[in-house]
């Protein structure tokens, strides 16, 4: 493999199509090896005013820009994303250590959404309805908001900023947008892609910072009218009442403690296929990791073993090698957290099948062992928290009703799936699993960008990102009437003739 090389050890902001320098920056690591990539700044309150500034006058001419014209420009970030996939993939894995192969699958998760929305600039469907009143007109319209901030988190750092920067921008608003710093290589790259599609400056600004700075600026800033926000649950928390405050809009996506079901009559290879891929992928710090199996008792014994026998194979090292299926954790903190849970469930009583240690490299990188437990309860710890990490807890149950209401006992609401042959149990499953998404006979990840993506409860605030409903955070309607009768007429009181 040829050595990848960033044009610059220093990361700049992008405001007003400008590349400016941040006087104070912090080290970005490799979490698969501890090597030092690149700088990233730490900007503040001003650089967050400045991008601001920039939004608010870009913003108003990009509205007048016709939609399927904004489009053409996604369209070209489609194709040239399309044609840096490679690049792209290798510095998605060097920065946030997902397997080669999960890189590129975020990659063109992205290349996926450039396309969808470019296709949405020829469509942002109104409606035309009847009017009560003769001579009357009567439509509404989708409305840019104007300035919106997104903050994106390192776990898909260039999926997730595709799902919220794209359809802002082809809905006719101007973006400052805030990637989370240990992954800003994607905000970076996705920048410069913008710039080369020929976007108007203005229109996207990075503002690279911790959250405490510039994510607090941002929603605190009167001019940014929306926040979409993907990351913790406490942050997200902290977020939505300071934007309450402001009757300032806020899209939230914070996790979940998703769970695989698996009923007596499953295919219990391929249910092995599905937990295995959805538990340990992305090393399990994805919001829609299979995080509990939900086992009935007639299967648990076999399930058990076929796990473990399967979880031998997982590989772990660097996620750029050949034939690695688990690449490290993101970071010390993502770790130490990890290894917080281990303790938590060994001293709640939950059985540890496997794994259950740190992964000792001949490096700086951090790695967790895949790990099993068994046993758990479905109050415990390990089974309600978010774990963020290759840990997957089995829950024994004697009945599809109790596995149900096991997997809806949880204060999150993002995924959840079920193993069953039984067509009744399938649509049971689909209409009273009380998650945003719900998959039958595969794991609990892969979302489509075309369908809406997020989740009940604690997940979320009712919003949702990608598919035609990410527009909704993105747009005000108008409702818009026109008199043609030559005659004041009143809505409600001259309805009889
Ligand atoms: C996330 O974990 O925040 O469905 C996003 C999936 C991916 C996206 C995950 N397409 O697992």
């Amino acid at each position: 493999m040829t050595a990848l090389t960033l044009e610059t050890d220093v990361l700049q902001n992008f405001i007003d199509g400008k590349w400016v320098d941040v006087e104070n920056t912090t080290a970005v690591t490799n979490p698969a090896n501890g090597e030092r990539i690149v700088q990233v700044p730490l900007s503040n309150r001003y650089h967050v005013e400045e991008a601001v500034k920039a939004a608010k006058k870009a913003q108003k001419n990009w509205a007048l820009v016709p939609a399927p014209q904004r489009a053409e420009v996604l369209y070209r970030v489609g194709m040239i994303m399309k044609d840096k996939k490679e690049r792209l993939s290798r510095l998605l894995t060097m920065e946030n250590g997902k397997v080669l192969e999960e890189a590129r699958g975020e990659v063109q998760e992205g290349i996926d959404m450039a396309f969808y929305m470019a296709g949405e600039g020829r469509r942002l469907f109104g409606q035309t309805t009847p009017a009560e009143l003769k001579d009357k007109f009567a439509m509404s319209q989708r409305c840019p908001v104007g300035v919106v901030g997104i903050i994106t988190p390192w776990n898909f750092p260039i999926a997730i900023a595709t799902w919220k920067s794209f359809p802002a921008i082809v809905a006719g608003n101007a973006v400052i947008w805030k990637p989370a710093t240990e992954t800003p290589i994607m905000a970076y790259e996705l920048a410069k892609i913008f710039e080369e599609a020929g976007l108007p400056n203005g229109v996207i600004n990075v503002v690279f910072g911790k959250g405490s700075e510039v994510g607090d600026s941002m929603v605190q800033n009167e001019d940014i009218r929306v926040i979409s926000f993907t990351g913790s649950n406490d942050t997200g928390r902290n977020i939505a009442s300071d934007c309450g405050k402001q009757l300032k809009k806020v899209s939230l996506e914070m996790g979940g403690k998703n769970a695989v079901i698996v009923m007596d009559d499953a295919d219990l290879d391929l249910a092995v296929e599905g937990i295995l891929w959805s538990a340990f992928g992305t090393s399990g710090q994805r919001c829609t990791a299979c995080s509990r199996v939900i086992v009935h008792h007639k299967v648990k014994k076999i399930l058990e073993e076929r796990l473990l026998a399967a979880m031998d194979h997982l590989t772990i090292g660097n996620g750029l090698e050949e034939g690695i299926k688990v690449g490290p954790i993101i970071n010390e903190a993502g770790l130490n957290k990890i290894k917080k849970y281990i303790e938590v469930g060994k001293q709640e009583g939950a059985t540890l099948l496997a794994g259950g240690s740190e992964w000792e490299s001949n490096n700086q990188g951090y790695y967790f062992t895949p790990t099993l437990f068994t046993d758990a309860k479905p109050d415990m710890r390990i089974a309600q928290e978010e774990i963020f990490g290759p840990v997957v807890s089995l829950i024994e149950v004697s009945s599809f009703e109790e596995a149900i209401e096991v997997n809806n006992q949880v204060t999150y609401g993002l995924s959840s799936s079920i193993f069953t042959r039984d067509i009744n149990r399938v649509f049971k499953a689909q209409r009273d699993l009380d998650t945003g998404i719900v998959y039958v006979n595969a794991g609990t990840t892969g979302a489509e960008i075309h369908l809406p993506f997020g989740g009940t409860k604690g997940t979320g605030n009712g919003h949702r990102d990608s598919g035609v409903q990410a527009l909704d955070v993105f747009t005000e309607w108008k409702a818009i009437y026109v008199d043609y009768s030559g005659k004041l007429q009143r809505a409600q009181i001259d309805t009889e003739e």
